[in-house]
């Protein structure tokens, strides 16, 4: 079974992470795209709002790798230290004005005249779905955005957009250090809509790898049986849910090029239980 390509992540490239120059990160991409990965998340708030502006430099060193890539931008926090915001709180924002503001200013720095998908980064209590409804229609009509996702939604949460807009994705934060979204109604509220599940820090941040190594006699017992290292087996055990896309957050060319591979095919099922039986500390009813 061929399993969906894996999503890149964006978030580390810049000030929360490697520090990239437009020529590094232009060598990811296309590391990416060699590796099949022709998708990239974004969002503004990333490296306090230099990522986007760094990528758009990249794509606009290499336009060729824009020509291949599909952008999926984020928007809807407001940092508190976001330019303009008078009051210093971090919040979240999904009126449309902010939105159309935040397009247009994520369009600007990433050099280009759409996105590929437009996702609200997190659930807001004080959204409007009709409004919001209607102005992504409205930007749909205009060609500045191609699919709509949201993000960090509860599984109720979804249903304020049935009948008014489809959700094309939905991005949760999934992995063996944090699978509250199988249990929680998450994945089917997604699924149900038929909105693929897009799971961010795959690798718990990276926290699953650092020593003392949790489910280390897990992961080695498995990985071994499977002849996979540890990251391919977290990544894989991810990629195995149905509908799951992984968002990879590796700033490292081959580990992109591996992590591609991890996520191809899925775990037998009896290593998949086993792997979540040992993260959890408990077993299925
Ligand atoms: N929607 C949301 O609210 C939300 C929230 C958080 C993140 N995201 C998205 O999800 C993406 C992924 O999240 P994440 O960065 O937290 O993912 P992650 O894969 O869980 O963690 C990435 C970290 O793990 C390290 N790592 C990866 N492979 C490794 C290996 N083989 N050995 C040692 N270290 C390794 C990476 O370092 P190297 O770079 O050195 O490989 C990086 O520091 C982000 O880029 C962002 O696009 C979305």
């Amino acid at each position: 079974m061929i399993l969906p390509t894996p999503i890149l992540g964006s978030m580390r490239f810049g000030s929360w992470g490697a520090n990239l120059a437009p020529a590094g990160v232009a060598m990811l991409l296309e590391a990416a795209l060699d590796a099949g990965i022709d998708t990239v998340d974004l969002a503004d708030i990333y490296g306090d709002h230099a990522t986007n502006p760094l990528v758009g430099e990249a794509l606009a060193l290499r336009p060729d790798l824009r020509r291949r890539l599909r952008l999926l931008a984020k928007v809807g926090i407001v940092k508190a230290d976001s330019p303009g915001n008078a009051r210093g709180v971090e919040y979240y924002d999904l009126s449309v004005r902010h939105l159309r503001a935040a397009l247009d200013d994520s369009l600007r720095d990433l050099r280009t005249d759409h996105v590929d998908m437009l996702m609200l980064h997190r659930f807001d209590p004080l959204l409007e779905p009709a409004a919001i409804a209607d102005w992504v229609r409205e930007e749909q009509t205009a060609g500045r955005i191609g699919a709509f996702g949201v993000s960090n939604f509860g599984p109720h949460a979804l249903g304020l957009f049935d009948g008014r807009l489809a959700i094309a994705a939905h991005q949760v934060e999934l992995s063996l250090a944090n699978s509250a979204a199988v249990t929680d109604g998450t994945l089917e509220a997604s699924r149900a809509r038929g909105a693929e599940v897009q799971a961010w820090s795959p690798l718990g941040g990276g926290g699953l790898l650092q020593p003392p190594l949790p489910l280390r006699d897990a992961l080695h017992a498995i990985g071994g049986d499977l002849g996979l290292d540890t990251p391919s087996l977290l990544l894989r055990w991810v990629a195995t849910i149905p509908d799951t896309r992984v968002v990879i957050g590796s700033t490292n060319a081959d580990r992109i090029r591996a992590a591609a591979n991890a996520c191809a095919a899925p775990l037998p099922t009896d290593a998949w239980y086993a792997l979540w039986q040992a993260a959890r500390g408990f077993p299925v009813p």
